[in-house]
């Protein structure tokens, strides 16, 4: 859980550079009786993140209603890969609202029409057909669900299970919980059901043990056949921590799919357009899944998300029988195709790439410097999980994560709260049109947040 902010305003340095200005105690104090007005309205759970009211945001700077400016290191929450308000996504909206459809339910429109087509040519065989939705939770819901009629098909009510991974996110509706592997997550709703199973996650730092073999043999201590699995889901790279499987595993896994006709599904949803460096996540394995799951970075701004897989896997369910009532929506498609035009025209994928050697390069010889507090580094392109650790252990640090965060927001560089295994992980991911200068000035200042609150420590 992330802690609450107390809402008492800070009187922080003032900050005036080209990309930041921080000009007023934060949280802002004519912001409390709003803040506590939302809280008074909504659930506890719509709390957590650093109380800053945003006003308006541009490609990699969020403003606020009061002359302070944020350099985004968040993109939301990896959401605006193409930046806030991209030219290409607005001028897109706005062309579709002026020309008199917002909505059509599942009747045809031009906008599905052109992003459905455009989505294909992006993906490779045998990757087909596309399926429209709304949110990152109904992507994996649906690959789910199409997994378990895939292995109904095959083999009766057998093949059934769906494997995950440990500390693994797909969404917080109910199947996406369960198929995820953040412990307390499961707890909350119960997890005795005999159709999802998880196995450790190979991420090489906590857990040493990367051979496929110890994929095997955690299905086997768990008394599960190899034939009673319909399909494998994992995040392309594992969010919490920003941590990639390693190239061999996911290799191996791959095989273990077709060998047992199990489904392999990659969750994109954070590693789609090209936030790693290459435009989909699951280049860097050099495999192609039988499904992949999309959201966030699809529009850089709309609710859409999206199932691409094989025909015959998305085929499975007749007409009327895999819908959704905003499946579509013409004003989200529209978001689709400017975000995907200016990522394709401004070739922010290499950007993101080429950028990415700074930020890693940069984050990694900080770690050396802080390796008190920092246990490690991952992730590769614009996104990065830094591992607060406690000294000299790999525990994580929750309490100095997120005492960084705020003082990387008292200073003008937005971050969400921390998140990953115990709460330790801090995600750097700006926009991927952040420029080098912007980058750099943003790393140096968590820099010295990180200084200050490990000073303070001691
Ligand atoms: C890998 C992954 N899958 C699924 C989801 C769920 O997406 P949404 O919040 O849009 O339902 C998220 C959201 O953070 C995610 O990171």
């Amino acid at each position: 859980m992330h802690p609450e902010s107390p809402l008492i305003p800070r009187d922080v340095p003032f900050v005036s550079t080209v990309f930041r200005t921080i000009q007023t105690p934060i949280p802002v104090p004519a912001c409390i009786p709003l803040l506590k007005g939302l809280a008074s309205c909504e659930p506890r759970s719509m709390g957590g993140q650093p109380p800053i009211i945003w006003d308006r945001a541009k490609d990699f700077s969020i403003w606020d209603a009061h002359g302070n400016r944020w350099i985004d290191f968040s993109s939301g929450v990896l959401v605006t890969n193409a930046g806030h308000a991209a030219e290409e996504i607005v001028r897109s909206l706005k062309d579709q609202i002026d020309h008199g459809l917002l909505h059509s339910y599942c009747f045809p429109n031009q906008a599905r029409i052109d992003l459905v087509r455009k989505l294909r040519s992006l993906v490779p065989p045998p990757l087909e057909k596309v399926f429209l939705l709304t949110t990152g939770a109904e992507s994996t819901e649906c690959a789910l669900k199409l997994a378990r009629t895939y292995g109904r098909r095959v083999d009766g009510d057998r093949k059934i299970v769906m494997v995950s991974f440990q500390n693994a996110f797909h969404g917080r509706t109910l199947g996406a919980q369960l198929m995820g592997g953040i412990p307390a997550l499961k707890e909350w709703i119960g997890h005795r059901d005999p159709g999802f199973v998880q196995v450790p996650f190979p991420d090489g730092w906590r857990n040493t043990d990367t051979d496929f073999s110890a994929f095997e043999e955690s299905l086997a201590e768990q008394g599960i056949s190899a034939e009673t699995v319909c399909g494998v889901i994992t995040e392309t790279y594992q969010g919490g921590m920003a941590c990639f499987t390693p190239k061999s595993y996911m290799q191996a896994l791959r095989k273990w799919c077709d060998t047992h006709n199990a489904l392999l599904i990659l969750d994109e949803v954070q590693a789609g357009f090209g936030r790693t460096g290459t435009f989909w996540g699951f280049e860097h394995y050099e495999i192609v899944p039988d499904m992949i799951c999309l959201g966030k970075g699809i529009t850089s701004s709309l609710p859409l998300s999206a199932v691409i897989g094989r025909k015959d896997v998305m085929d499975l369910y007749g007409p009327g029988e895999m819908t959704s009532t905003h499946s579509a929506n013409p004003l989200a498609c529209r978001a689709a195709l400017g975000s995907i035009e200016r990522i394709e025209k401004e070739n922010l994928v290499r950007q993101a790439a080429a950028l990415g050697e700074i930020l890693h390069d940069t984050l990694n010889a900080m770690q050396e410097r802080h390796a008190k507090v920092i246990g490690a580094v991952m992730g590769k392109g614009l996104v990065a999980g830094v591992m607060f650790t406690r000294a000299g252990t790999k525990d994580p640090g929750p309490g100095v994560a997120s005492a960084v965060v705020q003082r990387c927001v008292e200073k003008g560089v937005m971050l969400f709260a921390p998140v990953g295994p115990g709460g330790g992980t801090i995600k750097i991911n700006p926009p991927l049109c952040i420029s080098e200068e912007a980058l750099r000035e943003g790393l140096e200042v968590f820099e010295e947040a990180l200084t200050e609150v490990e000073g303070n420590r001691d």
